[in-house]
């Protein structure tokens, strides 16, 4: 495993893979790797030729000082996780190499990232964007993988990639769970035990509303999710909405859009967990 520190020694990697005509595939991480990361991984794994994981926490997407200190780092660990996959290149750049100076660029994502995440972690996706441009500009790669868990993410990285016209293929790759349902989270190492066991709870109400769904109304979900999650000991709703797929707008009815999603972050104690569920797809 080659674990490169800096961006002049990662291009000259790099400009050898494209000279041999390799297939470049990215899976830019915060690092505390799962099972969600690693499938990410072997996707890009069976779809290209070269596969490179970017390892770094990333400061400008936090805008809770709290929350970036007690983020897990264990760069070693991770290194062994990647160890059996087809990853041979890890890029594990320093906060000064990644940002010599103050990245003060300002995305305009329209009414994309003013919803959800956007609205309840001003800035977040702003630092997404400036690292995962930085990154895409270092890296080059034709192709790049992003979990779907973070659903918001994904549409705000796709607006980015189609707005500074990039070449990339951005491929999304389904959400990995525990046994119990609980979305693979890099947080979920922080949940206490009670935390941790009442966690799944988010995933099978987000479930039990596809039936609810069918014969009520999308208001009466909402409320079937919100009151069903809170009602569980240490969970507490900061959002649910049902939306547009697309846009990312909330929906009054489930006629409104061909591609309805349900996007929750849910505290447990103050440990933040986000899920999503599909109501509907017809755009496939
Ligand atoms: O999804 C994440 O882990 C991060 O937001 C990403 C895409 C690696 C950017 O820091």
């Amino acid at each position: 495993m080659e674990i490169i520190r800096t961006i002049d020694a990662l291009n000259q990697r790099i400009d050898t893979l494209k000279r041999q005509g390799r297939i470049v595939g990215f899976v830019p991480t915060m690092g505390a790797l799962h099972k969600g990361h690693i499938s990410l991984v072997n996707r890009a794994g069976v779809e290209c030729s070269a596969v490179i994981v970017s390892i770094f926490v990333n400061p400008t997407q936090f805008n809770n000082p709290d929350d970036l200190e007690r983020y897990p780092r264990d760069l070693q660990k991770d290194v062994e996780k990647l160890r059996p996959t087809l990853c041979k290149i890890v890029f594990a750049p320093s906060i000064e190499e990644m940002y010599p100076q103050p990245d003060t660029r300002r995305f305009d994502f329209g009414m994309l990232d003013k919803v959800m995440e956007g609205a309840f972690r001003p800035g977040h996706f702003n630092g997404v964007a400036q690292v995962v441009s930085r990154l895409f500009d270092i890296v080059k790669p034709d192709k790049a993988f992003f979990g779907e868990k973070d659903f918001q993410q994904l549409a705000v990285i796709n607006k980015m990639v189609h707005q500074l016209g990039y070449d990339i293929e951005i491929v999304p790759c389904p959400i990995v769970r525990e046994k119990d349902g609980l979305a693979k989270s890099s947080r979920n190492v922080l949940l206490s035990e009670v935390q941790r066991q009442n966690a799944p709870e988010i995933w099978h109400t987000l479930f039990e509303s596809l039936t609810f769904a069918n014969s009520n109304s999308v208001e009466q979900t909402r409320k079937f999710v919100i009151d069903g999650v809170n009602a569980i000991p240490e969970l507490k709703v900061e959002y649910f909405d049902i939306v547009n797929g697309e846009t990312l707008q909330s929906i009054d009815n489930w006629d409104d859009a061909d591609y309805v999603a349900g996007c929750i972050a849910v505290f447990a104690g103050d440990i933040r967990l986000i899920d999503n569920v599909i109501y509907k797809n017809n755009i496939l």
